[in-house]
């Protein structure tokens, strides 16, 4: 049977009080409404479109590389509105339409297929995802007969004994297109809030003698974030099920309640990662390597065997064995080798350093190429900027550049070389010679006596 889904994503969400629209707020480093679309897709549905209002460019903007499409909702007149708008996305359809919100993030694939799956199974015409809580003040409640559902009565249009009604509609759905379709156009807005509920289709469905279903699930699933404290909440609840992930693979956690793992990062078996572990976006991590306490590795690729302290690394590739830190900062668009050094207070920025290779201490290098098996000695500065532009130094391999050199470029120095310390190289240095570029020494003597200078 075809499906589809659509996501609400148009409110402004006052509560969160923000300038950035409510379903582009974060939980463990990604975009909550992100979150809602990968979780649909990985349970089998392609088409995807999002109902978008308040931020609407900027909701297209952070979502558009996932390929939904889009349906505008102007004015935000309430849930059915929203849905309303997105008729001519699935009106020429036929089958489901499976209906989410974009701000409820910690639903999972595995019960958005069971959702699906019911209500296909159970021929329903609509199939509303349901929990059950001590405290469902907020939520619409799910008034039930012997018959099953009756309707959804939101909070505030409950009277006395709906109140105390503590199963409550989740704010997802599964529909039949076309009984949808013709249902909206019966929605009205005469209730406490003055808007168009999706929830009243229920009770059009009911009149009509089509048959509704209900599936409970827990009620972590179903959170919505409203507020700052809801969206720490929900972190604190995504960011848990993430590192049991990782630990039920085989990684490592010295104190997982102190360690940030993204939801799309990563992680090699036998790896162990010290607290104050930051890992965001599309990281990747290979096997057995150690990650001391204090990094932040963002969309970067760590190879196997890797050691890191207390460094940040950004859209950077880290070969197999290699070390990095304590204190270096590797700058996007750097490519690291296996088994080289990069040491304490190093900064690389948009460089290769091939395999072997030790940069062990103070050193900058930027828009560099570097051989392999070279040493950087203490003190090294590719100085790669004029004032103007930036330009290029190409190290070979083999080379031992000394301590306190200055590389100006653009400038090359070729395979096995020696660069004496202090020198400020600005020639090419041709292979298998040694470059001195600094003032030869001279010595006054008895000129400390001529001053009247000893103590
Ligand atoms: C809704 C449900 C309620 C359910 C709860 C679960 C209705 C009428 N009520 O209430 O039964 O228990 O979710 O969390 O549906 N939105 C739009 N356009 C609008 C209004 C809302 O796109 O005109 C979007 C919002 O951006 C949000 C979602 O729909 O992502 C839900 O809206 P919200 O106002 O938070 O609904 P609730 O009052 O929480
Ligand atoms: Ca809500």
């Amino acid at each position: 049977m075809y499906k589809c889904a659509i996501i609400l994503a148009a409110g402004q969400g006052k509560r969160i009080k923000s300038n950035l629209p409510k379903v582009l707020h974060k939980v463990a480093g990604k975009e909550m409404v992100n979150h809602v679309i990968d979780t649909i897709r990985t349970a089998g549905i392609v088409d995807i479109n999002v109902i978008i209002g308040k931020g609407a460019e900027l909701v297209k903007e952070k979502t558009t590389s996932r390929e939904v499409s889009y349906s505008m909702q102007l004015e935000q007149l309430g849930t059915g509105h929203a849905v309303k708008c997105a008729k001519d996305f699935f009106k020429d359809k036929d089958g489901v339409v499976a209906v989410f919100t974009g701000d409820a993030p910690l639903i999972t694939s595995c019960t958005v297929e069971n959702l699906i799956e019911t209500h296909i199974k159970e021929n329903n015409y609509a199939t509303l995802l349901t929990s059950v809580i001590d405290d469902p003040s907020g939520y619409g409640r799910i008034v039930r007969s012997a018959e099953g559902v009756e309707k959804i009565v939101e909070h505030k249009d409950c009277n006395e004994a709906e109140l105390k009604v503590n199963e409550i509609n989740a704010g997802m759905y599964c529909f039949d297109i076309q009984s949808l379709s013709e249902a909206l156009e019966k929605l009205s807005n005469e209730n406490a809030q003055g808007e168009y509920y999706l929830t009243d289709i229920i009770e059009i469905f009911k009149n009509e003698n089509k048959k509704i279903g209900a599936m409970i699930t827990e009620f972590e699933q179903t959170i919505g974030v409203n507020s700052r404290v809801e969206l720490a909440k929900v972190e604190k609840i995504l960011r848990d099920r993430i590192n049991k992930f990782h630990m039920d693979n085989g990684v490592t956690l010295i104190d997982p309640n102190s360690t940030y793992i993204g939801a799309d990062v990563s992680i090699g078996q036998d790896t162990i990662i010290y607290p104050g572990n930051y890992i965001e976006g599309n990281a990747v991590i290979g096997e057995e390597c150690t990650l001391y306490p204090n990094s932040r590795i963002s969309n970067s690729t760590i190879g196997n065997g890797v050691e890191i302290q207390s460094s940040v690394i950004i859209d950077s590739t880290i070969g197999n064995e290699t070390t990095v830190g304590p204190f270096a900062y590797i700058r996007p668009e750097s490519k690291i080798g296996s088994k080289v050094r990069i040491g304490d207070f190093v900064e690389i920025k948009k460089s290769t350093i091939a395999d072997n290779t030790k940069v062990s201490h103070l050193t900058y290098i930027g828009d560099a190429e570097v051989g392999k098996n070279c040493n950087f000695g203490c003190g090294t500065v590719v100085v790669n900027y004029d004032g103007k532009n930036k330009h290029k130094t190409i190290i070979g391999d083999n080379s031992f550049i000394g301590c306190n050199t200055n590389l100006v470029s653009p400038v090359e120095v070729k395979n096995n070389t020696y660069i004496a310390a202090g020198s400020t190289i600005t020639k090419e240095v041709p292979e298998g010679s040694l470059a001195i570029a600094r003032a030869k020494q001279t010595n006054i003597e008895g000129w400390v006596d001529k001053k009247g200078l000893k103590k």
